[in-house]
């Protein structure tokens, strides 16, 4: 309602109860429940899909600097750790490098935890680093790696303070059986293990020929992921291109409660499927899996986008 000016002045003099008695001011029934004094979970924030695809830019160039890979025993493995640490170290994480061997050569987890939260109910979010031999490996698995650092950098950001602990990982020798996540866990003692409220995990989030996959291993997290998509008016299917693929299947051997999102290897999109994504029929959900083609061209911005704030969304409600 617009008051004119000389109105306004004369409200200014009145009191309460004569503004209640001239029917101004409408006074809230006094039987009137309180309003809760729960305030709702802070809204997670959009994840800028440039700053993502900045950090893929970064792993591409590592690639190049180093014979064209990342993988587990060579340089461009390494390279792409620091850089990950460096950004995480900056934005005030306390990042632990943890050694390890597999096939004779040495592999690196990167963990790195968010100072506050309850440490008995801990949350992760995890992507393996390492990318096989014969490409750069950017969509598999830069596109999680990166995703989940820029998720890390939002928590920074927005300085959240969330109920329980967060910890984000990078796996090192995922390609060679989930190596790196599996020693993790089985450093964990049975007590430390469960104190693991849930693990998230993102391999391979930008198919290039996009399918929206998510993890169905616990109820309670794929339903968040679900509901996020349905908000979004994208359909999701069960992910079931290879169970135990990828770390996750470390954390759910152990009992932990996993869950997780995906976008398709080199399984072949159907024709339904096509329909419904908007994608290519016959063709797969990654062409250039593990090729020499997986790189920053290897990348659909819009999967990527979305599942990058699906990342950010379902940590902020899981940990809140
Ligand atoms: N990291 C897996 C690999 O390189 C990719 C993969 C295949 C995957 N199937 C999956 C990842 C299912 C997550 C879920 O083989
Ligand atoms: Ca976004
Ligand atoms: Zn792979």
């Amino acid at each position: 309602m617009k008051l004119s000016a000389p109105i306004r002045t004369s409200l200014l003099t009145l009191t309460t109860a004569a503004l209640v008695t001239s029917g101004l001011l409408v006074m809230p029934a006094a039987t009137a429940a309180p309003t809760p004094e729960q305030p709702a979970a802070a809204a997670a924030p959009d994840i800028p899909v440039a700053d993502v695809q900045a950090h893929l830019g970064e792993l591409q160039s590592i690639a190049e600097a180093n014979g064209g890979n990342r993988a587990h025993g060579r340089p461009g493995y390494k390279a792409s750790i620091d850089y990950l640490k460096g950004k995480l170290d900056a934005a005030g994480f306390t990042t632990s490098v943890k050694e390890f061997t597999s096939g004779g050569a040495t592999g690196y987890n990167l963990v790195a935890d968010w100072p506050g939260g309850d440490e008995n109910q801990v949350l992760m979010a995890g992507a393996h680093l390492d990318s096989v031999a014969s490409g750069p490996g950017i969509n598999d698995n830069g596109s999680g790696s990166a995703a989940v650092l820029e998720t890390a950098l939002a928590v920074s950001r927005e300085q959240l303070a969330p109920a329980k602990h967060l910890r984000f990982a990078w796996w090192g020798a995922e390609e060679r059986g989930l190596a790196g996540s599996r020693t993790y866990v089985n450093s964990l003692s049975q007590t430390d293990r469960s104190k693991i409220s849930g693990y998230l995990n993102f391999d391979m989030i930008g198919s290039p020929n996009p399918g929206y996959f998510v993890y169905d291993d616990d109820p309670a997290i794929e339903k968040v992921f679900k509901d996020y998509f349905a908000g979004l008016g994208v359909p999701t299917e069960i992910e079931t291109e290879g169970d135990g693929r990828s770390d996750h299947a470390s954390f759910l051997d152990a009992g932990i409660p996993v869950g997780g999102l995906f976008t398709g290897a080199g399984n072949t999109m159907s024709g339904e499927q096509a329909q419904k994504w908007g994608g290519t029929a016959g063709e797969p959900f990654d062409r250039c899996y593990h090729s020499a083609c997986d790189t920053t061209e290897n990348i659909d911005e819009t999967a990527l986008d979305r599942n990058s704030d699906a990342i950010a969304h379902a940590i902020w409600e899981l940990s809140s």
